[in-house]
């Protein structure tokens, strides 16, 4: 890491204190496309490319946790034709990724509800989980039919089940107990969340794990979110004091 830690593009990052986990909510494809006279889905077409350029740089900057909000669970209302052009992409990216894992040794999670999805979808989704349950570099976690509030309602309904059955007792959950019943079970918490696209909003993400997270929003626009746009984003998260309440 020595020979990254001085001058990086876009702004000073110290490398030897990275936030352990890194979230991003990929929005402003849309947006991206319509600048350039282009259909919607060139837009996730380049996001999707852009998706691979940082996580890749993620990993090699030795970042442990990346997560990523690709399909939320109210993104369902869209046209079919922009849904089906974005789960296309995801299987593309799935197949290609699984070419290459060896490689890259990346660990792969999904993060949502699967079950709505495409079996065959379903399938390389596991199929890259379970190829990748024992690398060691950066965890991709893909939010995918992802919802915080569907996430923390299930989360109750699995608990009040292990309730009924005699295995848990309501006064004995604690929040390291409840955290276990979400998708992101295990997963540290996120240290900074990004958002681009210029929205100021958390689009039900990561409602429960963002409880005490740094935020950077920025007005470029996902596919635009470059190498330098994260060094932008972690270099102001260096620069913050949390204090998760204290003084
Ligand atoms: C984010 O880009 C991708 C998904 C939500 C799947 P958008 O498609 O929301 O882009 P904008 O916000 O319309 O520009
Ligand atoms: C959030 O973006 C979801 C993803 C990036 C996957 P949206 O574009 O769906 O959010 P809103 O509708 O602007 O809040
Ligand atoms: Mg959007």
């Amino acid at each position: 890491m020595a020979l990254l830690k001085r001058r990086t593009e876009g702004a000073e990052v110290d490398f030897d204190h990275l936030p352990r986990h890194v979230a991003i909510i990929m929005d402003g494809n849309g947006r991206w496309a319509k600048r350039r006279g282009l259909p919607r889905t060139a837009g996730h077409a380049a996001g999707a490319e852009n998706f691979r350029t940082i996580a890749t740089y993620c990993k090699d900057i030795g970042l442990e946790y990346l997560t990523v909000y690709a399909f939320s669970t109210e993104n369902w209302k869209r046209p079919a034709e922009e849904v089906s052009a974005i789960m296309g992409l995801l299987r593309k990216y799935l197949l290609e990724a699984i070419g290459r894992m060896e490689r890259d040794r990346v660990k792969m999670r999904f993060l949502g509800d699967l079950s709505p999805l495409d079996p065959e979808l379903q399938a390389l989704c596991r199929q890259t989980e379970e190829i990748s349950t024992h690398y060691e570099g950066c965890q991709v976690n893909i939010c995918l039919n992802y919802g915080g509030r569907d996430e923390l309602l299930r989360a109750a309904r699995a608990f009040a089940r292990d309730c009924v059955a005699g295995e848990k007792a309501p006064e004995d959950l604690t929040e390291t107990d409840f955290g276990g019943y979400l998708f992101s079970a295990g997963v540290p918490d996120p240290d900074l969340v990004i958002r681009p696209s210029g929205e100021l909003r958390i689009s039900n993400f990561l409602l429960w794990q963002s409880a005490y997270a740094e935020f950077y929003f920025t007005d470029v626009l996902w596919p635009d979110f470059s190498k330098e746009e994260l060094h932008k984003a972690l270099a102001a998260y260096q620069g913050r004091s949390r204090r998760f309440g204290g003084v």
